[in-house]
């Protein structure tokens, strides 16, 4: 299980995927499932990180029924505001209630050509707004091969923490490429190795204190099936959903994965 001070996180990256109108039926549902079940709020940290043509449906939605999930987006802009056509701002995030920003998504890095540059950028972006940011990292079947595990997810981790403060909270999601969406996650044990190894870089680049405090995710093809085996793990504090978390059964049940921890 994560160590003791670290509260749980499991965080549903939609992706492209629900319009404004169905992310509103969604959060409510999945609401009323965790509630059905018993769910105890507060054993662990649900977040939902939405289109960004949602956030505002879903902001007011928990708001008004007192829902307590973390609201996320999926990418912000390296910039606060201007001449930016088709940009999203840190801030406008953050009057949102936004808490958290994803950044370094693969799809991100594959899709829209963000290196490590842009990463480190957008960390600095979110900090500035007070934004936490889910910095995703991980490494492609080539590499693994190439490489071994943890090269590229340490390097592009290193780059994404350059010239972040000691007392700045992030959170570090470990995803392989080769997990995402393949329905082929990695092992346990696998992504305990690179967990406890990209928590070894925070902890040299931001202090020991950052090192124990920093949640690190494992995500990539996590299901209710497989949950439970990565949150045995002393260094997996939660995980990082896509396809599972637009599922509200599927999604409830990782949620309530210490019901299943023990099988
Ligand atoms: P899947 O859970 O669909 O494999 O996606 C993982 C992911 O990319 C989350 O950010």
């Amino acid at each position: 299980m994560g160590a003791v001070n670290r509260t749980p996180f499991i965080a549903g990256n939609w992706k492209m995927n629900l319009d404004h109108l169905q992310a509103v039926a969604f959060v409510q549902k999945l609401h009323w499932a965790l509630k059905d079940a018993g769910h105890e709020a507060g054993t662990v940290e649900v977040g939902v990180f939405p289109p960004f043509t949602d956030i505002r449906s879903v902001q007011t939605l928990l708001d008004a029924d007192k829902i307590e999930f973390s609201l996320g987006a999926q990418d912000l802009s390296v910039h606060d505001s201007g001449a930016y056509t088709g940009e999203v701002a840190g801030p406008f995030l953050a009057k949102l209630d936004a808490k958290y920003v994803i950044i370094g998504h693969s799809e991100r890095r594959e899709y829209h050509a963000e290196g490590d540059d842009v990463v480190a950028a957008k960390v600095q972006a979110a900090l500035r707004s007070g934004l936490i940011p889910v910095i995703c990292v991980g490494e492609t079947a080539d590499d693994l091969e190439k490489h071994g595990a943890s090269a590229v997810p340490v390097a592009q981790l290193r780059a994404a923490l350059d010239g972040v403060a000691a007392g700045a909270e992030v959170v570090v999601a470990y995803e392989p490429v080769w997990a995402i969406g393949s329905g082929q996650a990695a092992t346990p044990q696998q992504a305990q190795d690179v967990c406890a190894t990209l928590r070894g870089v925070v902890g040299e680049l931001l202090g020991p204190d950052a090192a124990a405090a920093t949640r690190v995710l494992y995500g990539g093809s996590v299901k209710s099936g497989n949950i439970a085996g990565f949150m045995r793990e002393p260094d997996v504090d939660g995980a990082l959903v896509g396809g599972a978390s637009i599922l509200v059964d599927e999604f409830a049940a990782i949620i309530r994965y210490q019901k299943h921890v023990g099988v």
